[in-house]
C-alpha cells in the first residue's frame, strides 16, 4: 500500500506556479488576480476561502475576498460579479459554495465570464469538459487527476466507481475519468447496493460526505482509494468518506484525509488562475 501524498504534490506545484507567475510578470507586467465572493458566516466556507487566500498570498497573485452579509440580496452580489467580469485586474472569480437559500446559485454561476471562471462551474465549461475539449475544470476532480498522473496511475480501461454525483466533484470527476478511458460509474444516494458497485471497481472515487461510508469489505483487494470527503468527527478531527484504518492495508494506493485530495483542490486554483491570467495577457 503506498500513499498518495497531496500535500508534496501540491507543495511542488505551487512551486512551478509560483515560478511561472514570476516569469508571467517579467514578461507582460502581468500578476495574477482572484476575487472570492464569500457570503455568511459559515466557518467551513470562512476556512475555505482563508486557505485559498493565504495560497494567493504564497504565489504572490493579488486576490481580493469580498465578504457579504448572510441576508444580501441576489442583485448585489449580481452587481458584484459584473464589476469583477469588468475589472482587468482580475483574472479569476470564484464564489463559495453552498449560498444561502434565497440566493439563485445557477444564476450567478452563469453570470461569471466564461473565461473568468477558475472554479469551471459555468455551463460552457461543464460543456466543453464533457465534450473533451480545453476549459477550467473544477479544482478538486482536476487535483484528482493530477494525483493520479504523479504516480502513474493509468486509468484507461480501468473500472472507476465515483461515490457521490454532485456538480462541483462527482460528475467532473466522471467526465474527467471518461475523457481519460476509464469505464466509468457513478453512484449516488438512491443507488441500490452501493457495495456491489464499488467490489467491483480498480479505482474508488468517494466524495459523499459521510463519515466510514467506504468500509474494507467494499473494496477489492488492491483497488485505488481517492478519498475526496472531508468530515469533522465526533472528536474534532478531520476525516474524509473512507475508513481509512481498516481500508488502506486492502488498497493498492490510498490517499489520506488530510493531506491527500484537499491541498490538490488548493493548488489547481492557482493553477487556473494563472491559466486565466497567461489568457489575459
Ligand atoms: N464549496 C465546496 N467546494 C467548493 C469549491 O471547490 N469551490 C467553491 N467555489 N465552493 C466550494
Amino acid at each position: 500500500m503506498q500513499i498518495l501524498d497531496g500535500k508534496a504534490l501540491s507543495k511542488k506545484i505551487e512551486e512551478q506556479v509560483t515560478a511561472d507567475s514570476k516569469k508571467l510578470k517579467q514578461e507582460t507586467g502581468r500578476v495574477p488576480g482572484l476575487a472570492v465572493i464569500l457570503v455568511g458566516n459559515d466557518p467551513a466556507s470562512q476556512a475555505y476561502v482563508g486557505m485559498k487566500k493565504k495560497a494567493c498570498d504564497r504565489a504572490h497573485f493579488y486576490s481580493v475576498t469580498h465578504e457579504m452579509p448572510e441576508d444580501i440580496s441576489q442583485d448585489a452580489i449580481e452587481k458584484t460579479i459584473e464589476m469583477m467580469n469588468d475589472n482587468p485586474n482580475i483574472d479569476g472569480i470564484l464564489i463559495q459554495l453552498p449560498l444561502p437559500s434565497q440566493i439563485d446559485t445557477t444564476r450567478l454561476l452563469e453570470l461569471v465570464a466564461p473565461n473568468k471562471d477558475v472554479d469551471g462551474f459555468h455551463p460552457y465549461n461543464v460543456g466543453r469538459l464533457t465534450t473533451g475539449l480545453d476549459g477550467f475544470v473544477p479544482c478538486t476532480p482536476l487535483g484528482v487527476m493530477r494525483l493520479l498522473e504523479e504516480y502513474d496511475i493509468d486509468v484507461q480501461g480501468k473500472n472507476a466507481v465515483v461515490v457521490g454525483a454532485s456538480n462541483i466533484v462527482g460528475k467532473p470527476m466522471a467526465s474527467l475519468l471518461l475523457n481519460a478511458n476509464a469505464t466509468v460509474e457513478v453512484t449516488h444516494i438512491y443507488t441500490d447496493d452501493l457495495k456491489k458497485h464499488t467490489l467491483n471497481a480498480d479505482i474508488v472515487l468517494v466524495g459523499a460526505g459521510v463519515i466510514d461510508l467506504i468500509t474494507k469489505d467494499m473494496v477489492k483487494k488492491g483497488a485505488v482509494i481517492i478519498d475526496i470527503g472531508i468530515n469533522r468527527a465526533s472528536n474534532g478531527k478531520l476525516v474524509g468518506d473512507v475508513d481509512f484504518e481498516n481500508v488502506a492495508p486492502k488498497s493498492s494506493y490510498i490517499t489520506p484525509v488530510p493531506g491527500g485530495v484537499g491541498p490538490m483542490t488548493i493548488a489547481m486554483l492557482l493553477s487556473n488562475t494563472l491559466k486565466a491570467a497567461q489568457s489575459h495577457a
